[in-house]
């Protein structure tokens, strides 16, 4: 069966049950700051859920079904696997204080067994067994499939399988019964009737309600026994441009390469920020895999046109501007991989026989150049490069981790290239702001914490009072004087000693070695220095390349203590 087939007998299912058919929503939720990105169908009904809106009113019924698109950075790291994607369509039935558990649980077998055609003998189920407080085991959903003829195999699970929600930190969530085929899970039957309060406790749904999500590339497989999700309809086509790629990349790429193009057609733009920043982390890394192999972006953005652009008609309206900014990202990236591969090549013809550790960081850190990249072309001292890659990432992993909710995007094993460069930029922006504070303030500032992630920096200095508006302009002036002018950063390693006497700014309390790495800028033609730190680094080799510095907070941090957020744009 075709996955449009699929779509279309949902619908014609649920339909024929008195269901109304609501559009997907857009992957930039409207009214729920919960979350980036739509990752639930439910996301758009839960006014209905809360009892907010009458969906008597608004839809004309209480019971209704969608298909919605969906993306979960959660997911990111197990893509490549059989089963998980980021982006992917979710088909989903609700009931807004109409049916419940029993019938839900019938419906969907009915579905699984008749329509789709799944033979009993393949398909499991598992419920809630009740051990989270104030909770008890969903005796009910149980009941209701113990009721089914044929079901392998039942079992009750705790809440950290069958429990969902809410999504954010609060909202509706509930007992859930998810529906395995061979081991996998294919649906997953919410039954509202709790409201999670951001303290963790659970006060009663005032409407109870039914809310379920089936994976259509999932189903397809278990459909048409098909090995993994890439073997389906909604991927042939992709995966058929990829056959120059490893097998795994091929995976990533066409993943990504769906997500961008839908993340696009919904009007997110690549940028450093929120919704913007995903979707500029999974186009880079489309760009990095296909870079040098033949493979063509527009090919792949025009191929997910063409395969969706019949359902998601908005897709194909545009086709364009969806071109037209992934071109414009993937030039950004390629002037930067390309000003890393000379740096390569200089040290190549430099007649190296082999990059040392820290050199390969350095093009990692400062250019993006992805270490599977420079093996191709030199050998690396990997065990050398893999601990400066650990050493730097447990300073820039605490922020990137706070936002994404310790999850999916930061959890990976690797940096990515674009979230490196910024931060390597806002190392050198910090150290900038450090000395425009001084100048500005006076030579007693100096620094009492600092974190820095790919969005923004975030620098703690000690300070008596709130900064007056005409302070922070002047501060965001000279340091953007400085970025604009163009200023040289230098790095050098000195006996500690040495690198106090020459007047450089230790950053922090503890105790240096006795061997330090000092970051200078200065003016290359008149030698005037600017900065002087002791830091561990990476930094960019010269200002200009920073873009414009903005101060986006200005507030207490403790007491004599500011603090400032800053960002570059
Ligand atoms: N909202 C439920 C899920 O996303 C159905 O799994």
């Amino acid at each position: 069966m075709t996955s449009q087939e699929l779509r279309q007998k949902f619908i014609e299912f649920f339909e024929a049950k008195g269901h109304i058919l609501v559009p997907s929503s857009s992957l930039l939720p409207k009214d729920d700051p919960s979350v980036l990105l739509t990752t639930a169908g439910m996301q758009q009904f839960k006014p209905y859920f809360v009892g907010l809106k009458d969906p008597q009113v608004e839809l004309g019924g209480r019971q209704a079904i969608s298909i919605q698109k969906c993306f979960r950075t959660a997911d990111i790291d197990d893509v490549g696997d059989d089963t998980h994607l980021t982006f992917f369509e979710m088909l989903g039935n609700f009931s807004f204080g109409d049916y419940f558990k029993t019938e839900a649980i019938q419906f969907a077998w009915e579905f699984l067994t008749t329509v789709a055609g799944i033979s009993a003998s393949c398909l499991s189920a598992t419920y809630y067994n009740g051990n989270r407080p104030g909770t008890t085991a969903d005796i009910e959903a149980k009941l209701a499939l113990d009721k089914l003829d044929g079901l392998n195999q039942v079992s009750a699970q705790p809440d950290a399988e069958n429990f969902w929600g809410p999504t954010g930190t609060e909202g509706p969530c509930g007992p859930t019964v998810e529906f395995h085929v061979n081991g996998v899970e294919v649906w997953n039957l919410v039954f509202n009737e709790f409201y999670c309060h951001p303290d963790g406790k659970l006060s009663p749904l005032p409407v109870r309600g039914v809310d379920t999500g089936m994976g259509l590339e999932r189903l397809s497989v278990a459909v048409n026994q098909l090995p993994n999700i890439f073997a389906t309809d909604v991927f042939k086509p992709l995966m058929d441009k990829l056959g120059s790629l490893t097998p795994r990349a091929q995976r990533i790429v066409a993943d990504h390469i769906r997500g961008a193009v839908f993340l696009l057609g919904d009007h997110v733009r690549p940028s450093n920020k929120e919704q913007g920043y995903i979707l500029r982390r999974i186009l880079r890394r489309v760009l990095m895999h296909i870079h040098g192999s033949g493979v063509r972006l527009e090919d792949l953005i025009n191929t997910v046109i063409d395969l969706f652009g019949p359902v998601y008609l908005d897709l194909t309206q545009n086709r364009e501007s969806i071109n037209q900014f992934a071109r414009t990202e993937a030039d950004k990236f390629s002037r930067t991989i390309d000003a890393g591969e000379k740096e390569l090549a200089k040290l190549i013809a430099n007649g190296t026989p082999r990059l040392s550790g820290a050199e390969a960081f350095k093009l990692f850190a400062s250019y993006g150049l992805p270490i599977d990249f420079i093996k191709e072309k030199i050998p690396v001292d990997e065990s050398e490069f893999d601990r400066a890659f650990v050493e730097h990432q447990s300073i820039s992993r605490a922020g990137v981790e706070k936002k994404f909710g310790g999850h999916g995007l930061s959890a990976g094993a690797a940096i990515d290239p674009a979230e490196q460069i910024q931060i390597t930029k806002l190392h050198t922006a910090t150290h900038l702001l450090h000395a425009a504070l001084r100048e500005v303030l006076g030579a007693e500032v100096h620094q009492a914490g600092s974190d820095i992630n790919p969005e923004r920096t975030r620098f703690d200095f000690n300070f008596p009072r709130k900064l007056i508006p005409d302070e922070i302009q002047r501060i965001e002036a000279w340091v953007n004087d400085k970025i604009s002018t163009g200023f040289s950063v230098k790095h050098e390693t000195l006996p500690y000693a040495q690198a106090i006497a020459a007047g450089a700014v230790a950053f922090f309390k503890e105790k240096y070695p006795a061997q330090v790495d000092v970051y200078t800028i200065y003016n290359e033609d008149t030698g005037k220095v600017i900065s002087q730190e002791l830091c561990g680094g990476p930094h960019v080799t010269n200002s200009h390349d920073l873009g414009t510095f903005r101060i986006t907070k200005e507030e207490s941090s403790s007491a004599g203590v500011r603090r400032i957020k800053a960002v570059l744009e």
